[in-house]
């Protein structure tokens, strides 16, 4: 038996289709509350530099109405980070963002541009929050988090989740193999987007990973099933694989 592994639940696309009509329905905030009574460990959230879902008001409300942990996941840049001191979330996982990209498409290169991630490593840890890279899982990178200091580093599934047969063996074991490094150096392995109910299982069973980070599938299988039932399914399935 491996120690229980966490669900943080992402609610950016809750912000998502509120902001489709301006108004305030449906709140993140209710569904922060909503996640935690289905058994999430803790919510995340991803404050883009256009505000397309959440909102700096967002963030606000959460830090201040939610008794789980918040993951605020956010761009390195001077704005990310003035916001993410200000309001000292648990946690802090630094992806790369590029405007014009429907979501965050492939990990940070932390080995490329260890100088840029650097001093913003640095300033968060300083600052008492938990910093954690979203990087592919891959031998360079980790290494890179490791020189970096990063205790955390949370791997991006998206290849994984987006491929079939052979193709998604391969891709899981990059990332077990990738989890078992992260442990072995003293890096708590976190992984996420793109997973489901069917593609979670393989990924839950990687004895190493802490956390799993899931947000678009259970926002979209809310629509069916309502958030709650959707967060303790998924929630169910995680376990079932430990
Ligand atoms: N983890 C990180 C760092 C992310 O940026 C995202 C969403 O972009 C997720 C997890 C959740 O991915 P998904 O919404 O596909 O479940």
């Amino acid at each position: 038996m491996t120690s229980k592994l966490r669900l943080g639940v992402n609610i950016d696309h809750v912000a998502t289709i509120r902001n489709a009509r301006g108004g305030t329905h449906p709140d993140p905030l209710r569904s922060a509350h909503a996640a935690a009574r289905a058994g999430a460990d803790g919510i995340t959230a991803h404050l883009r530099e256009d505000r397309r879902h959440i909102t700096d008001d967002d963030i606000d409300r959460l830090m201040a109405e939610i008794d789980l942990p918040l993951n605020l996941e956010m761009a390195a840049t001077e704005e990310m980070l003035a916001s993410a001191l200000a309001h000292r979330p648990h946690a802090a996982c630094i992806v790369p963002e590029r405007r014009e990209e429907r979501t965050t498409e492939g990990g940070l290169d932390a080995a490329g541009q260890f100088d840029a991630l650097r001093p913003y490593v640095m300033r968060l840890t300083d600052a008492g929050i938990r910093v954690s890279l979203f990087i592919e899982p891959s031998e360079p990178q980790v290494e890179a988090a490791l020189r970096l200091a990063a205790p955390v580093v949370e791997f991006h599934t998206g290849r994984y989740a987006h491929v079939e047969g052979e193709a998604r063996a391969v891709e899981l074991k990059r990332l077990s193999d990738a989890a078992a490094l992260a442990t072995k150096n003293g890096i708590e392995p976190h992984a996420g987007h793109g997973l489901t109910f069917d593609n979670v299982v393989p990924v839950a069973a990687i004895p190493q990973l802490n956390e799993l980070n899931i947000g678009h599938f259970l926002v979209g299988e809310a629509i069916f099933i309502g958030l709650e039932e959707s967060v303790r399914q998924m929630r169910q399935l995680m376990d079932s694989a430990r």
